[in-house]
């Protein structure tokens, strides 16, 4: 039986025709529109909702039309570009990479692709100049909101794996398009495109299998670079030209952490580099090694498992000074809240004793009452989980290279959440350690700067080899001494 069912989003009605017995969410995606889905439809997180007229607000995921039914979808944020660029990266000089281009005016496109968004820059590859800049939110966020949840997805349904990496590169497709339209050029121009991700995200990109990730002995497809002609990708570039994955380091550490980890300027000898997004993945590096890990921080930070919780994308508040008053990314009215200000507030609450240190709460607190955006216990508890794993990957690795936090010279915050975090919040609640105080930098998106200096630069490329062969990677969840940590920081006094 087929229903037709009228959708309205961004202030458009479409009329679309479906067959009777599939999910909403699921009817929603096949038609390729954008339904934030953090739990993939398990019907857990409850942020799926949109309005049905005639009966208000019903999750997406649980709920089957079975008549002709008018719908409206929430706005979605836009995602934010991180481009203040850090005086602790650093930019290799230009190198022609393409020794013989296809065409007279060959660009290359570097790629982070963050479980959560995507930043693409379009390169002059004859001299070197990012002559765009574009990012959007990850088009997989309606199958889940963390990698896990994803490849759950791709283990249950036969095309799962399909249908996310389409929905990625559809939308990857389409900025391609608007590039060269923009510069009246076709798509035989784009020569090379270079990606960075973590091993889940690279692995859906090239259609592989990403389901050992999940299971142990968390051995992925691949982990080194792939080189793979650009016509097997249905990526919409010069059929001839080249698509690189950088590598990896293991199931968990990606090419994100090594990119980001090779852009930063070669000026101190014992330092931390910590990403905090829904992993934690942090390296300690030192004279003769690296030591990386990945803590299961969980998406906390990300704002997936907290009530109010959202992306780092327009409408979020991004930061809690106190007492009402907040800022919103985007200046628009706050629709949730992301992991920078839910830190904020924790800590508001910490220094008002409005939670004591075990991280109990005694009533709910309200951020903003016109749109019922507040924080309860269950959200309190999410951020003791996330804050003690990074808090506890980074004693643990401490203690591997035999350092103290005195020796530590500088601890690198990578990625958006670094980039919007308060440094007192993050050290109040426990987050990062206090005696780094004054050495802590934020490296903005280190990952998409990193990929970009692999396409200006050979010797980028020789850099990341030469982290590579001092890395040794660290597995947390066999440590019986991450587990010890891990419940000893969960209270907030580690700050
Ligand atoms: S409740 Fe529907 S996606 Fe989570």
């Amino acid at each position: 039986m087929s229903i037709r069912l009228t959708i309205i989003s961004g202030g458009k009605s479409d009329l679309i025709e479906t067959e009777y017995g599939d999910t909403l969410l699921k009817i929603l995606r096949d038609k390729a529109y954008s339904v934030y889905a953090p739990c993939g439809g398990r019907g857990i997180c409850g942020k799926c909702t949109v309005n049905v007229k005639g009966k208000g607000k019903i999750r997406s995921c649980t709920f089957y039309p079975e008549r002709d039914l008018e719908i409206s979808l929430p706005e979605t944020g836009k995602a934010v570009i991180l481009t203040s660029q850090s005086l602790n990266l650093e930019e290799m000089p230009f190198e022609k990479k393409i020794k013989q281009p296809f065409t007279t005016k060959p660009f290359g496109v570097a790629v982070d692709i963050g479980t959560t968004t995507v930043v693409m820059y379009f390169l002059d590859m004859l001299n070197g100049k990012t002559v765009k800049t574009s990012s959007f939110l990850n088009p997989q966020k309606t199958f889940g909101a963390d990698v896990i949840t994803r490849i759950e997805y791709c283990q249950k349904n036969r095309d799962g794996l399909k249908e996310l990496q389409t929905s990625l590169i559809k939308e990857i497709n389409k900025y391609l398009d608007d590039f060269t339209e923009q510069m009246n050029c076709s798509q035989e121009n784009i020569e090379i495109m270079a990606f960075a991700g973590n091993t889940t995200m690279l692995h859906i990109l090239l259609g592989e299998d990403p389901v050992p990730i999940a299971l142990a002995p968390f051995t992925p497809k691949f982990t080194d670079k792939q080189i793979r002609r650009a016509i097997n990708t249905r990526l919409s570039i010069n059929p001839d030209g080249s698509v690189i994955t950088l590598p990896c380091v293991s199931a968990y550490v990606g090419s994100d952490i090594v990119a980001g980890l090779s852009a930063l300027k070669d000026s101190h000898t014992n330092y931390l580099y910590v990403d905090i997004g829904t992993n934690g993945e942090i390296a300690l590096v030192n004279k003769d090694r690296i030591f990386m890990c990945s803590t299961a921080a969980g998406p906390a930070f990300e704002g997936s498992n907290i009530s109010c919780g959202m992306a780092a994308v327009s409408g979020a508040i991004s930061a809690y000074p106190g007492f009402g008053r907040y800022e919103v990314i985007g200046n628009t009215e706050p629709s949730g809240i992301c992991g920078s200000g839910i830190l904020d507030i924790v800590a508001y609450l910490l220094v008002n004793n409005l939670i004591d240190e075990t991280g109990l709460m005694k009533e709910p607190f309200i951020v903003y009452p016109e749109n019922d955006i507040k924080i309860i216990q269950d959200d309190i508890r999410e951020i003791q989980l996330a804050k003690s794993a990074i808090y506890s990957g980074i004693r643990v690795l401490m203690n591997l290279a035999g350092l103290t936090f005195n020796d530590v010279e500088a601890l690198f915050l990578a990625g958006g959440f670094g980039n919007y975090i308060r440094t007192d919040s993050a050290l109040l609640t426990g987050l990062l350690p206090g005696e780094l105080k004054d050495r802590i930098y934020p490296v903005g998106n280190s990952a998409g700067f990193g990929v970009l200096q692999y396409l200006r630069s050979e010797h980028f490329g020789e850099k990341i080899n030469r982290i590579l062969r001092k890395t040794k990677y660290i597995e947390l969840s066999g440590l019986d001494e991450f587990t010890t940590e891990f419940a000893l920081n969960m209270d907030f006094r580690t700050g």
